[in-house]
């Protein structure tokens, strides 16, 4: 009844059937638990890896799966329906590092990592935020100055998701000098690995949910980056992070109908169950009308979703789309797990139950990768110069 109605090829289905039997033998029975203790189990990076979860559209020349975006996003979705911090460790690690090397990556530097890459041996995350450029991405401040064979980088990145146990990280970092600013255009990216000198793991945050993915800031103090690690062509760093987000976007949104569908399963359930006045709570119209509502959403977003992969997947172009996808996912999210928490009164507020996780997990889909109203301007600029 919840499953999607887009038509799969044999392969989709093989891959959605895939990564739905992992995703209920393997991380929900413990995901309530990783939650709590605020850390997920470091095997199962490996376990993506070995499934080919962590390379899914990546060529089969770099040792990926050489898949579709729907493949992606129907795994994605069944992940995130077990635990949404598994579910952004792939979604950050597909779409963003590896996609960014994939696109912009000279041979040499492909073949450094995306072949460890796609095994889940590296892992990658993504630094383009910073403690004062949050949505206003192009005014982050992280100076990079060239020294011989080398650039020196100096500043503070924020919000990277796994950046304390990612081994590839993308960093954005202003490569035009003080006297010459050139807004986003002065902006380049780096291919960073840890054990880069002056490299260091900053504050982790606490955060409402998505509790079991670490999320930290990374500083850099003079860190010494080899000239061959500057990925494609200087000042182009911020124009190659837009482009990306844009696959990150979709799987944000496959994210947010994964947290979504497993909302509304977890509320029919209950309200199936539930007896109240004699009846169960299904017998009430309220109720009814409000798990069609939920139902009715959930499809929406996802629809939205496999369309747009579709046209991506047809060279056409998805920005806006992709924005929309993830405006409305993420919205979608936000009202169902509420509206979960609602049907299930009182015991939606408590820990015995799964929806208050969902909850919270849907929340930041709203925030990261774009908060709902940077969508908008992206949606609205699009729509104004059409
Ligand atoms: N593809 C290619 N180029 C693009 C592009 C895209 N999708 N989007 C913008 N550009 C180009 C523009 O064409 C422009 O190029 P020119 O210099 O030739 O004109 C340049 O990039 C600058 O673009 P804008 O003028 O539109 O830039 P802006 O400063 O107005 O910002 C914005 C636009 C949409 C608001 C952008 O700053 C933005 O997306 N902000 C949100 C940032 C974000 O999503 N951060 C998430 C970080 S990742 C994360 O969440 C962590 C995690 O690990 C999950």
């Amino acid at each position: 009844m919840i499953d999607t109605l887009t038509p799969l090829t044999e392969n989709q289905r093989a891959i959605q059937n895939m990564a739905r039997d992992f995703a209920r033998s393997e991380l929900a029975p413990h995901a309530g638990r990783w939650d709590r203790e605020e850390r997920g189990d470091p095997a199962i990076t490996a376990r993506l890896g070995a499934l080919g979860f962590l390379g899914m559209m990546l060529p089969e020349s770099v040792g990926g799966l050489n898949l579709d975006t729907l493949s992606y996003l129907l795994a994605l979705e069944e992940i995130a329906a077990a635990d949404a911090s598994t579910a952004v460790t792939m979604s950050v690690h597909n779409s963003l590092p590896t996609r960014m090397l994939l696109n912009f990556g000279s041979p040499a530097q492909q073949q450094a990592y995306l072949p460890r890459m796609a095994t889940g041996e590296l892992l990658g995350a993504f630094a383009l935020s910073e403690p004062e450029a949050g949505s206003d991405a192009s005014a982050l401040r992280t100076q990079a100055v060239r020294d011989g064979d080398f650039w020196v980088l100096n500043g503070t990145k924020a919000w990277v998701t796994n950046g304390n146990c990612a081994d590839v990280i993308l960093a954005m970092a202003r490569t035009d000098t003080a006297d010459a600013r050139r807004g986003s255009r002065g902006i380049s990216a780096f291919i960073i690995t840890p054990d880069l000198p002056g490299f260091r793991v900053g504050k982790k945050e606490q955060k409402m949910g998505l509790r079991a993915s670490p999320t930290v800031q990374l500083a850099f103090d003079g860190m010494r980056v080899p000239a061959d690690r500057l990925l494609g062509a200087e000042g182009l760093g911020f124009v190659y992070a837009m482009q990306s987000l844009e696959a990150g976007r979709l799987g944000i949104a496959a994210q947010a109908v994964g947290i979504a569908r497993a909302a509304v399963e977890a509320t029919i359930a209950y309200t199936r169950e539930r007896q109240q006045f004699g009846k169960p709570l299904t017998a009430f119209q309220a109720v009814e009308f409000k798990l069609a509502d939920m139902a009715t959403r959930l499809h929406g977003a996802r629809a939205m979703l496999h369309a747009t992969a579709a046209a991506k997947d047809r060279g056409e172009p998805a920005g806006a789309h992709a924005a929309m996808c993830k405006l409305m996912a993420s919205e979608a999210a936000m009202w169902i797990t509420t509206q979960a928490i609602q049907l299930f009164g009182g015991y939606g507020y408590v820990t015995d139950y799964p929806v208050e996780r969902l909850f919270r997990d849907a929340k930041i889909t709203e925030i990261y990768e774009g908060t709902s109203e940077i969508q908008r301007i992206v949606i609205g600029r699009a729509l104004a110069s059409a």
